[in-house]
């Protein structure tokens, strides 16, 4: 509860702007700092549009520095084990303040669209791991997300929501840029661009990929291990993955929790018929000249 107190100015709270991409003010009031960042040349990205599986995919890496040690990924939450860049809020340490901290090889967090990525990571030639996740998954659990975690302004109702999504003024912005602004990067960058839906249908495969493109080789128990310790049971019930240790002010997990359904295709329990024809429409106009294509369900 302490650490709660004094944040009370930032809940629901309008957003602010950064470069044009609507973020938290508290968020852009760091940038300087965040801009600053020194990368080291042996940090790993892990950037998404959120709600797109970044604690998963976060779990699954600190799984695979640790050798598939469980106790030691219990060592703290998640969000200290993997600091978030960008975060900033009053009277807690920023993602700069606790990645300075960090000791190599560091797991880094960020939301942040490829133009915003502070220039270090690119100048240091820093491995990055995307997940993208489908939209209409996506802003179902942003709109559950909305609600619990009260940094963000009140989402109102999901229709409301969903014009808001569609047209970007949700917190980083327009999910179809994200996507593809990181999607166009992966030639020419040590980038693996991964999805949620294919870590779901076969995680096995994913895992491997994200092995290979580290270039670790572990022993086949060690896999076991990882797949059960990040499956979305496990993960669920546990307190340094589940988010449970944030203080109720920022999160509130009666509401919703944080680990909310973990499903592919939730999209379709809460659009309407003519949500979901609206939604493709616009789909299909900002996703026409690209190659990035997304699997609606599992
Ligand atoms: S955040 O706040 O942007 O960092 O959130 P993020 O972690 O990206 O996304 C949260 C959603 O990911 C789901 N999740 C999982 N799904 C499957 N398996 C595992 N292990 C897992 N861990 C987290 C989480 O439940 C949120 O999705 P929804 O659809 O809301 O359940």
């Amino acid at each position: 509860p302490s650490l709660a107190m004094g944040n009370e100015d930032v809940l629901r709270e309008e957003l602010g702007s950064l470069h044009g991409i609507p973020l938290y003010k508290s968020f852009v009031e760091g940038w300087p700092q965040v801009e600053a960042f020194e990368a080291r040349a042996d940090d790993l990205l892990i950037v998404t549009y959120p709600k797109s599986g970044t604690t998963w995919l976060s779990e699954i890496l600190d799984m695979i520095y640790q050798d598939g040690d469980v106790e030691k990924c219990r060592r703290d939450a998640i969000f200290n084990r993997v600091p978030f860049l960008e975060m900033k809020a009053p009277k807690i340490p920023s993602g700069v303040e606790l990645l300075e901290k960090t000791s190599s090889p560091r797991l880094v967090k960020t939301h942040l669209p490829v133009q915003l990525l502070p220039t270090s990571f690119w100048d240091k030639n820093c491995k990055v791991i995307y997940m993208a996740r489908n939209p209409k998954d996506v802003v179902i659990s942003y709109y559950y997300f909305y609600q619990m975690a009260k940094m963000h302004p009140d989402p109102g109702t999901l229709a409301e929501f969903l014009e808001t999504f569609m047209a970007g003024k949700v917190a980083y912005g327009s999910w179809y840029e994200h996507v593809r602004g990181w999607w166009e990067k992966k030639n020419e960058k040590q980038l693996l661009y991964l999805f949620y839906e294919d870590m779901k249908k076969n995680p096995r495969q994913e895992v491997q990929k994200i092995l290979q493109f580290l270039g670790k080789e572990v022993a086949e128990g060690t896999v076991e291990k990882i797949l059960h310790h990040t499956s979305f049971q496990e993960m669920k019930k546990n307190p340094a993955a589940n988010y449970e240790t944030m203080p109720t002010a920022l999160m509130d997990h009666n509401l919703s929790p944080f680990l909310r359904k973990g499903i592919s295709g939730d999209w379709k329990n809460h659009f309407t018929v003519a949500q979901n024809e609206r939604f493709d429409q616009h789909y299909q106009e900002h996703m026409a000249r690209t190659n990035l294509c997304f699997q609606m369900e599992a």
